[in-house]
């Protein structure tokens, strides 16, 4: 099947810090300038003052949703400040994608912090969960007729990063790389850590606490976004996958059951073994970030996750590919989609593919895997559609696959 469900959404993601420029008051930034081969974000893609600028691409590309999210750090730079300014600067972001005819899709948290909660001793220190309930508790009042919002984005990765504090500390020290947690290259570099699940149960904690206050004060349907690894298995490989599972994905997943929605994250897959996790073997197909290039992962990810979340609706929230090499993107996106059309043929319920991503942006410590529908110049912010959001738009359009039509 290659047509999709009426009012299906079409669009693209993006992330404040990936996007906006001078996050100054986040924990990000603050370590951008610390850590060795870290590159900075500094005025990213300028979309704090560009953000129209981006929507009108997408709206007029003939997509129908766009995801952003809310940065902590700018609504509450200090403890218990909370800036009226901002939350006005996001509710103005709210009522243009209205403007354009694009569903909003609001995230809430997406990776950074702000720096005074770093310093506070971050997500594992007593009271954390209450510091983002009291921000969530502000946000509430800009979200009227927002009908999607996830709470937090990719808590897998976020355990995993959590984790990697003391590893960013060591290589401070030891004068050694950046490793992003999002690029998965071969490398002298050590392999990024597993999440911690003690860690990953605040963020369950965290993700319930906060729905409620959505729920409570808004109409949104509310959830939140898991990157998903679709593991493979090699044969003698079935316990150690299932525990990786539980590690990496099914931890976040049951966190879900009972959320209106969850969001769907995928990129590739991976192999598993009785040992573990087999790395990415190199290929030229590899990705920009290291990864196999596995446009079928997308299925695999919406089947389990199906699967263990007992079948609540589901939105592909990131998908995408890094490339330098445009006619690869749509080759990917098609092909994912493909795959896509097939679960929901098979009767699982998804609800809309947002792309990832809007823009080239700032890949958490990386300028050089580009990951955008729309090329910009780091100089001028000057936007440059690529044929793929044209591309998508027509797919939009269509609510179709081409070879459906
Ligand atoms: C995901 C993140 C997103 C981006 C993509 C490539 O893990 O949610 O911000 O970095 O990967």
């Amino acid at each position: 099947m290659n047509t999709f469900p009426d009012g299906f959404l079409w669009g693209a993601s993006t992330a404040p810090h990936q996007i906006e420029g001078n996050n100054l008051n986040s924990d990000f930034w603050a370590n951008e300038g610390r850590v060795p081969g870290m590159e900075r974000s500094g005025d990213a893609c300028d979309s704090y003052h560009r953000y129209r600028e981006d929507m009108q691409l997408l709206a007029e590309a003939g997509l129908n949703s766009y995801r952003f999210g809310i940065e902590w750090a700018r609504i509450e730079p200090e403890p218990g400040l909370i800036s009226r300014a901002e939350l006005a600067h996001y509710r103005r972001m709210i009522d243009t994608a209205n403007d354009f005819s694009l569903t909003p899709f609001v995230t809430l948290h997406h990776f950074t912090n702000p720096r005074w909660f770093a310093e506070q001793g971050g997500w594992t220190a007593p009271g954390a969960i209450d510091r983002f309930r009291s921000y969530v508790e502000n946000v509430t009042s800009i979200l009227d007729g927002v009908e999607w919002v996830a709470t937090m984005n990719e808590p897998n990765m976020l355990a995993m990063m959590t984790g990697m504090a003391a590893l960013m500390q060591q290589a401070q020290q030891q004068g050694e790389g950046w490793q992003s947690p999002t690029v998965d290259t071969d490398g002298p570099r050590p392999a990024l850590p597993a999440p911690r699940p003690e860690i990953g149960r605040i963020f369950v904690e965290a993700h319930h606490a906060v729905r409620d206050i959505v729920r409570e004060r808004t109409g949104a349907k509310v959830g939140w976004t898991v990157a998903n690894r679709a593991f493979e298995t090699r044969p003698g490989g079935e316990e150690k996958r299932r525990e990786l599972e539980y590690i990496w994905e099914d931890l976040y997943l049951e966190g879900s059951r009972g959320d209106d929605f969850v969001g769907v994250q995928s990129y590739s897959a991976q192999w598993v073994n009785a040992d573990g996790i087999e790395p990415y073997p190199s290929h030229p197909d590899n990705t920009l970030v290291g990864s196999a290039y596995r446009p079928d992962a997308l299925a695999i990810a919406v089947r389990h996750t199906a699967e263990v979340t007992g079948g609540i609706p589901i939105v592909v929230t990131e998908n995408g590919i890094a490339t330098h090499d445009d006619s690869r993107r749509i080759a990917y996106t098609d092909e994912a989609l493909r795959h896509l059309g097939q679960t929901i043929a098979e009767g699982i319920d998804v609800r809309g593919y947002l792309h990832w991503s809007l823009l080239d942006n700032y890949e958490w410590g990386h300028w050089e895997p580009t990951f955008g529908l729309v090329e910009v110049d780091r100089e001028t912010f000057q936007r440059t559609p690529k044929p793929s959001l044209g591309w998508l738009g027509e797919v939009a359009r269509r609510n179709a696959r081409a070879d459906a039509a």
